[in-house]
């Protein structure tokens, strides 16, 4: 009878040992059932769980481990169908990802194991483009995405894909020129680009190492280049007939018409013209490029006469260069610059501040020039188009007006640096504070447009939508008077306040999602035509004395050149979707993810992008998205500031929210008005058991602000 429980005792613990020493890594584990709950739990993964388990222990299907990581995932015609998740990023150790021949669809994972040596997701229903995380896989040795709906250019970059030795982009609707990148792939062996509808020449593959080339059925024009005529199958393109003329004798690269040769670097340059561009140019003749070059002569010198007038003027990058810097409260080169403009001004606006208090007459432009110099310089002042001010909703102001109220655009009065130009505050005589914001003219997209802008945003009403009081355009300046929230922008609350001041409680927070929800469903679903916001961040969430969130800048997108690009498309911001990465283009979508980028803030108290963090930490996104489904782990990444003082199931449901409006593919993204409800109900959840359990001290602790969102 001992001997017996001494056997069964001895049975249980190496039961136990088995199961501990089996362990999966635990950030392969939970991304391997993040795919499993992505998929809906496909009955063909045998094993699979989406709690708990073992993947490398229990031997999961498809996978295959070394030590206690994953590096393999070999998911290959099961019939998966619907979206792989968004984890796939930590699964650092898989050398070989195949999802090849099932029915997966929309874009391909933004995120995929970072270092596979082969990806292969060929024979499935994606479309879109190439994700930009390939252009960082330097180990990639096989990519495969043929048989597929890929569409549109290829626009990553190859450069850093110098292993990459077999590429199969067969059988989708690609279009555009190939890649300037393509030349960096040292190691290319075999190249399938068939069935697609590529354009221009193939003059970049003509130094790759290739045995094996298919560009069959594409729209490729100009020769193949010649040592790549016995490997290559090349019917059904309109390649040019007869043997490529030799370029013209000294022809400068320049005036070329293909506009995206450049000198392949192996040949003599010769070789390299002779290697296939330029069908037709041979009817080119001398006079015509000694036209050429005049031309080129005189636009130059033209170019180098503006160049030389505008040199003062800031270029839109910097602008863009300053928006990129979210967390600073102001650019301090800006405020450097103004401090350097007023220094140098300085009598003219003393003299102009003088003439001002004694009549409001405007200033005479001499004078003018000191408040913004550059501004001024570089636009000739037109008289802005008949635009009928009636349909204006908002108070007109003359720049008089504005200069008095800001103490001359003084730096002590700037409350922040918007996206497009400076916000200072301005207080009126009659007492009132508003917050003025000065328009970069350099930044605009058409001056001529700004009344018809702002009677549109004159038209905006919501409570979370900062209202517009009034605007000035006068002597070539644009500017727009706001409301004044007294707590200013939401961002400066979250990252940079100071020790003393009290950190948002759990309610509030709540409400400024809530609210700011609200005002993005009424920009989205209430507004005819609706209205991409196209630059949802904390710093455009401005916040009144009761902590309400205020959305500023809207409609103003539409103001700037460019706003696709210079908002969003700063992907060091952290705010930006995938997808405007990559398309560079801001839909409804993509401020639903900007927006679920801001709730992420608010229940983490981080910045979207911190270069002072580690760097798995340095993108909120990627850092905290794996972990929203795991209640611990949660936990353990929620705002310190709070101090636990938060309802857990409150919380669990906020980090719901989160996670399905930072999708990576848009189409998955819920509509605004879906998020407002879920918010609604979290919080009528909360009211309600805070009622049933009464004033329990743990619980009620958390709700010090107390029930003041109206749902
Ligand atoms: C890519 O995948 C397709 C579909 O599975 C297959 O037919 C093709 O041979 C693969 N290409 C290469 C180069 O392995």
């Amino acid at each position: 009878m001992r001997l017996l429980l001494l056997l069964l005792l001895i049975g249980i613990l190496l039961y136990c040992a088995s199961f501990a020493k089996a362990d999966t890594d635990p950030n392969d584990a939970s991304a391997l059932r993040v795919i499993y709950s992505s998929l809906n739990s496909p009955r063909q993964l045998s094993k699979w769980t989406a709690n708990g388990g073992d993947p490398c222990g229990d031997s999961w299907t498809g996978i295959t481990c070394s030590g206690n990581r994953v590096t393999e995932i070999k998911l290959s015609g099961l019939g998966l169908s619907g979206s792989m998740g968004y984890q796939l990023a930590s699964l650092t150790a898989v050398t070989n990802f195949d999802i090849s021949n099932n029915n997966l669809g929309n874009q391909i994972p933004y995120q995929l194991p970072p270092n596979v040596q082969r990806l292969n997701l060929a024979a499935n229903g994606f479309n879109g483009n190439i994700p930009y995380s390939v252009s960082q896989m330097t180990s990639l040795q096989y990519l495969n995405v043929s048989h597929n709906q890929m569409q549109g250019q290829v626009i990553v970059s190859f450069d850093s894909l110098s292993s990459l030795n077999t590429l199969d982009f067969s059988s989708n609707a690609m279009t555009g020129d190939l890649p300037q990148s393509f030349k960096a792939l040292t190691s290319m062996n075999e190249m399938y680009l068939q069935n697609n509808q590529f354009t221009g020449t193939i003059d970049v593959l003509a130094n790759l190492p290739l045995d094996d080339l298919n560009v069959e059925n594409n729209r490729f024009t100009g020769w193949v280049p010649d040592h790549l005529k016995e490997i290559v199958k090349s019917n059904g393109n309109s390649w040019s007939s007869g043997p490529a003329p030799p370029p013209p004798p000294g022809t400068p690269p320049a005036s070329r018409p293909d506009r995206h040769h450049k000198s392949g670097g192996n040949n003599s340059p010769s070789d390299d013209g002779s290697s296939g561009d330029g069908g037709g140019k041979s009817g080119i003749g001398g006079g015509a490029i000694a036209g050429i070059v005049i031309s080129v002569l005189v636009v130059g010198a033209i170019a180098a006469f503006f160049v030389i007038k505008k040199r003062s003027k800031r270029s839109s990058t910097d602008i863009e260069k300053l928006d990129n810097q979210p967390f600073a409260p102001l650019a301090s080169q800006e405020v450097h610059e103004l401090k350097t403009n007023q220094a140098s001004s300085a009598p003219i606006v003393k003299e102009f501040e003088a003439s001002a208090v004694v009549n409001l007459r405007p200033p005479p432009i001499e004078r003018h020039k000191s408040f913004d110099e550059d501004d001024i310089a570089a636009k000739p002042i037109v008289p802005p188009k008949k635009v009928n001010t009636a349909n204006i909703d908002a108070r007109q102001y003359s720049i008089a007006d504005l200069q008095m109220a800001t103490d001359s655009f003084s730096v002590d009065n700037i409350i922040g640096e918007g996206s497009f130009g400076g916000v200072y505050r301005a207080q009126f005589d009659d007492g009132k504070v508003l917050a003025v914001k000065k328009i970069n003219s350099s930044a605009l997209r058409n001056p001529e447009d700004f009344l018809d802008i702002v009677s549109e945003i004159s038209r905006l009403h919501h409570p979370n939508v900062t209202e517009l009081v009034g605007y000035c355009s006068e002597h070539g300046q644009h500017l727009l008077v706001y409301e004044f929230h007294k707590n200013g922008a939401l961002h400066d609350f979250l990252h940079l306040s100071d020790e003393e001041s009290k950190p948002l409680t759990w309610n509030s927070r709540v409400k400024i999602a809530l609210g700011t929800a609200r005002a993005l469903e009424y920009l989205h679903e209430v507004c005819s035509p609706s209205l991409v916001h196209k630059n949802i961040k904390s710093g455009n969430i401005l916040l009144d004395a009761e902590l309400n969130p205020h959305l500023s800048d809207s409609g103003l997108a539409g103001l700037i050149a460019d706003a696709d690009q210079a908002l969003n498309h700063n992907t060091g911001s952290g705010y930006g979707a995938p997808e405007v990465a990559m398309s560079g283009q801001c839909t409804i979508k993509s401020d639903v993810y900007s927006f679920g980028v801001v709730m992420l803030e608010l229940i983490t108290g981080r910045k979207p992008f911190d270069s002072a963090r580690t760097r798995s930490e340095q993108s909120l996104v990627r850092w905290a998205t794996p972990q929203l489904h795991d209640i611990d782990a949660l936990e353990k990444m929620v705002d310190p500031a709070l101090e636990g003082l938060y309802p857990v199931k409150s919380l669990s449901r906020f980090a719901d929210v989160i996670a399905v409006c930072v999708q990576p593919e848009p189409e998955f993204r819920p509509p605004m008005s879906e998020v407002v409800q879920s918010l609604v109900r979290l919080v009528q959840r909360a009211n309600m058991s805070k009622r049933t359990f009464g004033v329990d001290q743990g619980s009620s602790r958390a709700e010090t602000d107390g029930p003041d969102y109206d749902p």
